[in-house]
């Protein structure tokens, strides 16, 4: 007698550039990808020849049929996308590139992306929604807060701590033992030498203030 299929479709909520490189992952890895959920897309669209499925209407009405990967990179967004799916009862997947390199050790969040050519070394934490993108180095001990930012090529030393919702831009390193504050950011190419406090964007070789506010 023929089976019905219950394995649970995988969904991308977020069909910008971000969106596709998850989608992108999660076809490397041999699953299958129903589409796109996104709130601001046209539903029946395409987007990388997969459907864009409908909103968070679609996901409420689907959730028992679904499984869901984040695909939005702006982080306060992932941060409500990921609630969202909370209250729905759906934990997002966690999507790792073949091509990275996890250390056996290495804890990882529900929810998190690593991408091709990242490597996340012995004893690293990464929080729920961080996203540790193409070719980025999580050295040993790191800690990687929820929803934190890692953009490609960025470079943790050992042991340095990302606050919650930071964002460590294109290219940029943290000396080993440095804290980046929660909110903060790394502008691209800089080099943290010293603690970055909350909220603040720095600039530059060795890092400094370049604005008290990220907004
Ligand atoms: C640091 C950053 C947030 C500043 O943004 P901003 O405040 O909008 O900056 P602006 O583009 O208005 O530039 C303001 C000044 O800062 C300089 N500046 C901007 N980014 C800089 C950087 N990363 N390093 C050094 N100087 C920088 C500009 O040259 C400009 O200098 P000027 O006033 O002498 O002309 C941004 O440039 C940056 O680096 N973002 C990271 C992007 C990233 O990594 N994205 C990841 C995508 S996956």
């Amino acid at each position: 007698m023929a089976q019905k299929n219950t394995t649970p479709k995988l969904v991308i909520y977020g069909c910008g550039g971000h969106g596709k490189v998850v989608a992108d992952i999660a076809l490397c890895r041999g699953l299958a990808v129903a589409g796109f959920v996104d709130d601001g897309a046209p539903e029946g669209g395409r987007v990388l020849g997969l459907p864009v499925l409908g909103g968070a209407g679609w996901l409420e009405a689907h959730r028992s049929e679904v499984i869901v990967a984040l695909g939005i990179g702006e982080k306060r967004a992932r941060h409500r996308v990921h609630q969202l799916c909370a209250a729905l009862g759906l934990d997002p997947v966690t999507l790792i590139h073949p091509n990275a390199t996890v250390a056996a050790s290495a804890r990882i969040g529900a929810g998190v992306v690593i991408m091709a050519q990242a490597v996340i070394n012995p004893d690293a934490r990464i929080g729920d929604g961080a996203i540790i993108n193409s070719g980025a180095v999580v050295e040993h001990d790191c800690e990687v807060g929820a929803f934190a930012h890692l953009a490609p090529n960025a470079t943790l030393g050992g042991a340095v701590r990302i606050g919650a919702l930071a964002h460590v831009g294109l290219g940029a390193s943290v000396l080993p033992g440095k804290a980046v504050g929660p909110d903060a950011m790394v502008g691209a190419g800089a080099v943290v030498v010293t603690d970055v406090p909350p909220g603040v964007v720095v600039v530059g070789i060795p890092a400094r203030l370049h604005r008290s506010s990220r907004s």
